[in-house]
Order: C-alpha cells, then sequence, then structure tokens
C-alpha cells in the first residue's frame, strides 16, 4: 500500500511507494517516457513515466493528462540531485479526476489585464503561489510578534458611522436609515480598546476610495494597527522597527524555497535588522532640496519624494515629525513645536514607499475637541471616542501597518496587486 503524502514530505519515504494528489503543471514526453510535473500547492515533481515499466493503459492515461488536469499518481520515490527539490517519482499508477480542457494560462508570457481577469486561475502558478505564501507567513509572524509582546487581537467592525483618515475616500453604503461607510482603519476602536487592554491589535480589511492607480494602491487592502496604551511616540517606533525586523526574519527563516521562486535578492533582506535610520521632516525637505528635488517645508511628499529618500539607505527609515496641517486630526503636537505631529512614516527600501503610518495621539480632551472644530468633524459621530478623553485618558500611541506594500517589498514584485488574493483596484471588481 503506497502512503498519501504531499511533495513537500516526499523525502520521508526515499525508495517506498507515495501516492500523490495534485494537478498537472507541465509535461514533456517521447514514445517511450513522460516526464509529468505534478504541482499539488506544496510543491513541484517530477513523476517519470516508462511505457515499457507501467503498461499501456496507465502510459495512455498518462499521455491524456493536459495542463492543469487535476490527477492522482502513485509512484517509488527516488533520490536525484539533478531534481528540483531533490526527489523524483517513478510512476506505477495514475488515476485521472478532473480533465483541463484549453487552459487559458499557457506557460508563455501573458499581458496584465489578462491575467487579472484569470486571477482564480493566475493564483495557480509559481510565483503567485509563492507570494500568497509568504503572505500568509507574514501575518503568521505579526501575530506571533504581537502574542509573545503581550499583545491582546481585539476585532473592529467593518461597518462605520464615520471616517478616520480622510472624508473624501469614504466608501458609502446604507445602514438601514442611516449613512454607513466601509472602514478605512480600525484605529479608533483599538484605542478604545487598549484603554480596556493595555496592548492591543486589530488585523482586517481596510476600504479606501482612492481614484489612485499606482503600484502602490489598493482599494481594499489589509492592515495590523497595534495600539498601546502609556506609550509615547519614541516607544511607538521601537515597536515598529522591532515589529518589521521580526516580519522579515522569519519569512527569510521559513520561506526560503518561495524567495528563490521568485528570485529575491535575499542578502538585501538580511540587512532589515533593528534599529532603523530616523530622519525629521525638516531634514527631509533639506535634502531632497540639496539633491535637486522641487519642494518646500509644507508640502507632502510624492512617490519619487519617498524614493529618494529611502534609496539612500539600505533598511526602512523612519521620517518623523510632519507639519501638522498634512497629517490626520488626532496626532498629538510636538510640546515644543505644535507645528508639527509626533508621528512617522516608515519608507520601505527599493521603492516600495511608505509601510507604516503611525503616530501619538492626542489625549486632551479639549484640544482634540478643538481639532474636530477645524476639521468640521461632526461632533455627534464621535462623541464616543471624545469620551475616551474624559474618562482616565492617557498617553497612547500607535500605528498601521499595510501588508500588501509589506509583502511587495519582502518578495521584491512590482506591484501590491500580486500581493493579495483578489485584488480590488480601480476599476477592477472581477473576479
Ligand atoms: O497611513 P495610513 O493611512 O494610516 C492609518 O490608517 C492609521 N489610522 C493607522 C494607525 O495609526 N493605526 O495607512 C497605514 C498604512 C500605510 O502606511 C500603507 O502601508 C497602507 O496602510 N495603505 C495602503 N496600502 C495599499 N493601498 C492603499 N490604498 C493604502 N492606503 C494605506
Ligand atoms: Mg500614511
Amino acid at each position: 500500500m503506497a502512503i498519501t503524502t504531499t511533495i513537500k514530505h516526499v523525502g520521508e519515504y526515499e525508495g517506498q511507494a507515495v501516492t500523490l494528489q495534485g494537478w498537472l503543471y507541465n509535461k514533456r514526453s517521447s514514445g517511450k517516457i513522460q516526464f509529468l510535473q505534478l504541482r499539488d500547492g506544496t510543491g513541484i515533481i517530477q513523476c517519470v513515466c516508462v511505457r515499457s515499466e507501467v503498461g499501456e493503459e496507465v502510459f495512455e492515461r498518462g499521455a491524456g493528462l493536459t495542463q492543469e488536469a487535476s490527477v492522482i499518481i502513485t509512484g517509488d520515490v527516488r533520490k536525484d540531485d539533478r531534481a528540483q527539490g531533490g526527489y523524483e517519482i517513478s510512476v506505477r499508477n495514475i488515476q485521472p479526476v478532473s480533465p483541463s480542457e484549453e487552459y487559458p494560462i499557457t506557460l508563455k508570457e501573458h499581458g496584465v489585464d489578462f491575467l487579472l481577469d484569470h486571477r482564480h486561475l493566475w493564483i495557480r502558478t509559481p510565483r503567485q503561489r509563492a507570494v500568497l505564501k509568504i503572505r500568509s507567513e507574514v501575518e503568521r509572524a505579526m501575530m506571533d510578534f504581537l502574542a509573545e509582546n503581550e499583545f491582546t487581537r481585539v476585532d473592529p467592525p467593518v461597518l462605520t458611522p464615520s471616517s478616520c483618515e480622510d472624508t473624501t475616500e469614504l466608501f458609502h453604503t446604507e445602514y438601514f436609515d442611516e449613512d454607513a461607510y466601509l472602514t478605512q482603519s480600525g484605529q479608533m476602536y483599538v484605542e478604545a480598546a487598549c484603554m480596556s487592554l493595555g496592548k492591543v491589535y486589530s488585523m482586517g480589511p481596510a476600504f479606501r476610495a482612492e481614484k489612485s492607480k499606482t503600484r502602490r494602491h489598493l482599494i481594499e487592502f489589509w492592515m495590523v494597527e497595534p495600539e498601546m496604551a502609556y506609550c509615547n511616540h519614541e516607544t511607538n517606533l521601537q515597536v515598529q522597527e522591532q515589529f518589521v525586523a521580526h516580519i522579515v526574519s522569519h519569512v527569510i527563516g521559513h520561506c526560503s524555497d518561495e524567495l528563490k521562486t521568485l528570485g529575491r535578492d535575499i542578502s538585501k533582506l538580511e540587512k532589515i535588522q533593528a534599529p532603523f535610520p530616523r530622519i525629521s521632516y525638516d531634514d527631509a525637505v533639506t535634502w531632497l532640496k540639496d539633491h535637486g528635488h522641487d519642494i518646500e517645508w509644507g508640502d507632502d511628499f510624492g512617490a519619487p519624494h519617498e524614493t529618494a529618500l529611502a534609496d539612500a539607505y539600505d533598511k526602512p527609515l523612519f521620517v518623523e515629525k510632519y507639519p501638522t496641517k498634512l497629517k490626520a486630526f488626532y496626532m498629538q503636537p510636538d510640546e515644543n513645536r505644535p507645528e508639527v505631529v509626533l508621528c512617522a512614516d516608515l519608507l520601505a527600501p527599493e521603492g516600495y514607499g511608505e509601510i507604516i503610518g503611525g503616530s501619538q495621539r492626542i489625549h486632551d480632551y479639549s484640544l482634540l475637541k478643538q481639532r474636530f472644530e477645524e476639521h468640521n468633524l461632526p461632533a455627534d459621530t464621535y462623541q464616543w471616542y471624545l469620551d475616551l478623553r474624559k474618562f482616565g485618558s492617557v498617553p497612547h500611541s500607535g500605528f498601521g501597518l499595510g501588508l500588501e506594500r509589506t509583502i511587495a517589498w519582502i518578495c521584491g514584485i512590482e506591484h501590491v496587486r500580486e500581493a493579495i488574493p483578489f485584488p480590488r483596484l480601480l476599476y477592477r471588481l472581477y473576479p
């Protein structure tokens, strides 16, 4: 009896018969011998089917297999140092499960729109599979780090009555007789929760109706948002650099095959260790001017500015203390310079842009109330958030890390659309 296993584990059965359940990735054949590349989600293995060994009937079943046909193959595990993964299967039996005719994604190059239209199939290819695997490990690394550091996970609502970041980017929907919006960020809710649990985080989708069509923007993306009571700006940055360094080192340790499939230069990732360099917004503007960029104090950075700044370092770069007027209403002003806030953006190396936005939050009731007025935010929908400053308010800080930008950077892929299983892009809701 052959043991049913997966390609990842065949090495444990050298010299024995195994059964593998998968899909045909590719094949080469001559009249006497077929080389069937089987994939099963855990890897790809070559199954060698010899006519004189398996007999006419089994050989013909193999010959009938087409790309992405599902199939169960039984055979003996043979060590082969030339093979990808180090093993091959000498086929004994082939059981076709379901056919796959005229599979649209061939092994040649396809255009991006075609691939996005076929995203449900595109995810089967080795590169896309590798990205999804790394995404899963990034999520695991984040949860491990946060659990080890005694953060409690709290899940905020997706349907909200108000905006967190920017009122122009809200997705509107109806909530019976009321207006509702899809969440832009769980931050306000984790701020409430940290006053109950101390250190908390949320992880889930965020929605931004941004009309941006760049390699860094998704309409629906995922964010992890840690929030810490009794935490200042300085400690907030330390947590962030440790968090990011942990994620990268976990991926290096657990995804070497996937990084190889993607052709990622691992030496670049190995440099990602805490502490990370820091530059103030003021100094960043001066540096940009000195390097020929057209920018003035008070201007927001565009992608070219961020890329230029980040390119000067081989680790992620914190840019801290932005002008108050550029940032969200809830950020704590610097005590000595109220024109800047205690915030930081973390810019990834290699042009991947801002992967984290974070800040110390305003904890003073009257200052926050004043900000609501300055930003024309309706007092009634935010009353609960103000309440937090009325009942035992404390300095607190937190941040939001965008999963897809972080994953795109770690994987070294060009665009965030490949870092999420089914991307929601400007004018793309299918599949
Ligand atoms: O800088 P943002 O807007 O910050 C917040 O939402 C805060 N409320 C987070 C917090 O302090 N709890 O977004 C945080 C991160 C960005 O740095 C970026 O990585 C990612 O979320 N992000 C996007 N990723 C993909 N597509 C988009 N449209 C994104 N917008 C933000
Ligand atoms: Mg931001």
